[in-house]
C-alpha cells in the first residue's frame, strides 16, 4: 500500500512498554515518526527522545500537557499503568487521534464499553495491545485451525502459568497485587488469554462460571521467625525461592529494571537500601495482596464449543489444547522446552505433525514475536480503508475484556454469568 507520508506517533507514558514499541517503530523511518512524549519521570521522555533521534521531537511533563497542545500526530501510543488508561483515551479521540492503547483498554466494564462507544462516535481507530495475536505461535496455531485439519473444533483448554518469581514481583509485592487499587487478576494478566482463546475458536463466549482464591502467599504460610523484610535478616534467607535480595544478582536484569530506573548501574549496597524501603523487599508472606494465585475459568462459547482457561502461579508459561472432530491441536511452552516443537498436531487417525515457530525477532523474547508483530501491524490496521475492521481493533476486543469481568463476577458470587445479559446491564448502569 503507497501512504501518504509516515504515521506520526506520540506517546504518553515512556515506561517499559513504550519503550519497546517505539524503538522497534525507530527502526521504520518509512513507515514511523516519533514525533513527541510524556512522562512525569524526565529521564523517560529523555530516553524516548533519543529513540526518535529527532530534533523536534517535543517532550511533556505528562498526558494532560501533551493533550493540551492539540493533535500533535496521527496516532497517540496510550502506555500508562492500567487506571490511566481510560482519560487519556477519551480525550486523545476527543482531540481525534487515532490510538494504539495498551490492554487492559480500562480497569472498570463500564469504562471499556465508554471507550468503545466514544470510538465509534468520533469515527477513530484504536488498536489494542493484544501482542499474542501477533505472535508466531498463535498465528500458525490460528492457520492450522483454519485450514481445517482439525475438522470442527468442540473445546478449547488453554493456561497461563505465571511463573512463582513473576507472581511475587507483580501480584504480591506488585503493581497488581491489590485488586481494589488495580483490577482483578484475572483481566490485568489474563485479557491476553480470554482474548486469544475467543479469536482462536471463532466465536463468542455465551456463559462463564469461574473458582479461584489467594491461597499461598498469605501470613499463615510465613516461614517461622520471617521478618517483614527480606533486608531483616530472613532465617530462611537462604533457601525461600522469594528472597527479595536476589534482585540485586540474578534477578537484576529485567525483574529489577522494570521498577527501579538505575538498576543496571546501581551498588549493591544502593539495592539493598532501596529494598529496605520499596515494595519488592517485603516478605511475599507479609504483603497486603489480596490477588488470587489460581483461577479456573469453565466458558460455553456459541455453538456449544466448551473451554477452560487456568490461571496459576505455580507454572510457567502459555499452554494450549484444541480438540477438534478430526484432531487435536496441542502446544506451548513445555513442548517448546521439552519436545523440539511448538505445536503438534494429533490426527483421530494418522501421524502426528509437529511444527516449530521462530518469532520474528529469532526468539521467545518480545512475547514471542508479538512486540514486532504488532508493531508492524500498527501501521497496516492505521492506514487501511475507511470502515474496515481491525484485527485487534476495539470492536473485536471489548469482548476479552467482558469475559475476564464476567468472570470475576461469576468467581466472586459463584454463579454462572451470561455474558450478553451481563454486558447489557452494564451499558444501561453506564
Ligand atoms: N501488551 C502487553 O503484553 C503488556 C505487557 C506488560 C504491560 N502491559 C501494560 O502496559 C501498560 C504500561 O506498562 P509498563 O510496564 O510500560 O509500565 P511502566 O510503569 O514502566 O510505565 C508507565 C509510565 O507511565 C508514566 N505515567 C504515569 N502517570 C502519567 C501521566 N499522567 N502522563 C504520562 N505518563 C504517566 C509513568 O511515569 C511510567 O513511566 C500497563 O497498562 C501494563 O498493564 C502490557
Amino acid at each position: 500500500m503507497t501512504t501518504p507520508h509516515p504515521l506520526r506517533l506520540a506517546c504518553i507514558g515512556c515506561g517499559a512498554r513504550a519503550q519497546t514499541y517505539t524503538a522497534l517503530a525507530a527502526h521504520q523511518p518509512e513507515r514511523f515518526q516519533i514525533i513527541a512524549a510524556a512522562d512525569p519521570m524526565p529521564a523517560r521522555v529523555e530516553k524516548i527522545r533519543q529513540i526518535s533521534g529527532r530534533a523536534d521531537f517535543r517532550g511533556f511533563s505528562n498526558a494532560e500537557a501533551l493533550l493540551a497542545a492539540g493533535k500533535l500526530a496521527d496516532v497517540v501510543i496510550i502506555a500508562t499503568q492500567d487506571n490511566d488508561h481510560y482519560a487519556p483515551c477519551c480525550r486523545a479521540l476527543e482531540l481525534g487521534y487515532n490510538v494504539l492503547l495498551e490492554k487492559p483498554i480500562a480497569t472498570r466494564a463500564a469504562q471499556v464499553l465508554d471507550i468503545e462507544r466514544r470510538a465509534r462516535k468520533a469515527d477513530r481507530r484504536v488498536m489494542v495491545c493484544f501482542v499474542l495475536r501477533f505472535s508466531a505461535f498463535y498465528r500458525k496455531a490460528k492457520e492450522i485451525i483454519n485450514s481445517g485439519a482439525l475438522g470442527e473444533i468442540v473445546s478449547i483448554q488453554a493456561s497461563e502459568g505465571v511463573e512463582p518469581w513473576h507472581q511475587a514481583h507483580s501480584f504480591v509485592r506488585g503493581h497488581w497485587s491489590v485488586v481494589g487499587k488495580s483490577s482483578p487478576m484475572i483481566l490485568s494478566k489474563c485479557c491476553h488469554d480470554t482474548d486469544i482463546v475467543h479469536w482462536l475458536v471463532g466465536r463468542r463466549c455465551k456463559r462463564i462460571a469461574s473458582f479461584g482464591s489467594l491461597e499461598f502467599f498469605r501470613a499463615e504460610r510465613a516461614p517461622a521467625g520471617a521478618p517483614a523484610r527480606c533486608t531483616d535478616g530472613c532465617p530462611v534467607g537462604d533457601t525461600c525461592p522469594y528472597n527479595a535480595l536476589r534482585y540485586i544478582n540474578e534477578k537484576r536484569a529485567f525483574w529489577l529494571e522494570s521498577v527501579f530506573d538505575r538498576a543496571q548501574t546501581a551498588t549493591p549496597e544502593e539495592i539493598t537500601a532501596w529494598l529496605c524501603t520499596s515494595p519488592w523487599g517485603r516478605c511475599v508472606y507479609r504483603c497486603d495482596n489480596d490477588a488470587v494465585d489460581r483461577q479456573v475459568l469453565a466458558m460455553e462459547f456459541e455453538g456449544g464449543v466448551t473451554g477452560t482457561f487456568t490461571m496459576t502461579a505455580f507454572e510457567n508459561g502459555r499452554h494450549l489444547e484444541i480438540y477438534g472432530t478430526r484432531g487435536v491441536l496441542k502446544g506451548g511452552e513445555t513442548y517448546r522446552k521439552h519436545f523440539g516443537a511448538n505445536l503438534v498436531f494429533l490426527p483421530h487417525e494418522g501421524e502426528p505433525v509437529r511444527y516449530s515457530v521462530k518469532a520474528a525477532d529469532g526468539g521467545y523474547e518480545s512475547h514471542a514475536g508479538g512486540d514486532p508483530g504488532l508493531v508492524n501491524a500498527l501501521y497496516d490496521e492505521m492506514t487501511r480503508p475507511p470502515g474496515a475492521p481491525l484485527e485487534a481493533g476495539i470492536d473485536a476486543t471489548v469482548h476479552s475484556h467482558m469475559i475476564t469481568f464476567a468472570a470475576e463476577e461469576a468467581r466472586l458470587t459463584g454463579r454462572t454469568v451470561a455474558i450478553e445479559e451481563f454486558q447489557k446491564a452494564l451499558a444501561k448502569g453506564a
